[in-house]
């Protein structure tokens, strides 16, 4: 499922359903509960997750699992709407097929988003957190095994996982939107359990913002590729550890949606000022 020959085969199939595929594609991943972040692209071509061969298959309710191709102020957009987990039993490397797959399509740019926990105190459920880097905190990399030397280096750099140059593009579209747009470090663990109040304080202490379940190992594949990465957290709780309050997989889902609005005015705008 994740050798540079499966890779080539899904991305294969994927062009021979949208012949118009273009240079210059933005990749987008679509975290929990945030389907309608991206809803209307033109001429959109979508293809259900289940009907490309070889393709891992969403388990997890509120990720819907299709890839949808279409323009976006004219501008060609792959979006994959559901990701893969490794709560859900794929290995790290499983995980990142998306990864993979754009990577293969000659995709150079991929803006990842997920549903998080607020862990630094100043920030609220609701809020939108740009990544300014992370923090792996699953013991698992999706490069660990024998290095493909035509995706990237066996020993990659990571002193810059996201890229500077889109961070800033991000932080002039809040300006201009008028969306709230934090920064911070986003720590990934394995879940699929939530944290107790000594992880939360832990991670919190070694200087993590907000918590989540993906995003640190697909930035990691995608960096090992020479592709730049946005992140934007969705955050959806807020875990303060001495007064921890219970989460459920409902309410990150339910405000991950109420969420997608500004999420949507957001990347729209950033995609108009990318060139
Ligand atoms: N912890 C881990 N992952 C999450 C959380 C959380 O509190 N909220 C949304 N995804």
């Amino acid at each position: 499922m994740t050798s540079p020959e499966s890779i080539i085969v899904i991305s294969r199939h994927i062009l021979e359903k949208i012949d118009n595929f273009q240079v210059g594609t933005i990749g987008i991943i679509l975290g929990s509960g945030l389907g309608e972040a991206i809803t209307k692209l033109d001429k959109a071509i979508e293809i259900p997750y289940s009907e490309i061969p070889g393709f891992p298959q969403s388990t997890v309710k509120g990720h819907s699992g299709s890839l949808i191709y279409g323009f976006m102020q004219e501008k060609p957009i792959l979006v994959f709407s559901g990701r893969f987990h490794i709560y859900e039993g794929y290995t790290a490397a499983e995980a990142c097929t998306t990864v993979r797959v754009m990577g293969e399509l000659g995709i150079k740019t991929i803006f990842i988003t997920n549903a998080a926990g607020a862990l630094n105190p100043r920030y609220d459920a609701g809020d939108l957190m740009l990544i300014t880097d992370h923090i792996n905190f699953t013991g698992h990399s999706p490069l660990t095994g024998p290095n493909h030397d035509q995706w990237g280096l066996r020993f990659p750099d990571m002193s810059k996982v996201y890229c500077e140059k889109l961070q800033a593009v991000a932080l002039e579209s809040a300006r201009a939107t008028a969306v709230r747009l934090e920064r911070g470090v986003y720590v990934q663990v394995s879940g699929p359990n939530l944290e107790t109040p000594a992880e939360t304080r832990m991670l919190k202490m070694i200087g993590a913002d907000a918590v989540g379940m993906s995003t640190a190992i697909e930035a990691v594949a995608a960096v090992h590729m020479g592709i730049k990465v946005m992140g934007i957290a969705c955050l959806t709780n807020k875990n303060l550890p001495d007064c921890m309050a219970e989460t459920t997989h409902e309410a990150v889902i339910e405000q991950a949606a109420k969420s997608s609005a500004a999420m949507s005015v957001l990347i729209k705008d950033i995609i108009t000022r990318l060139n």
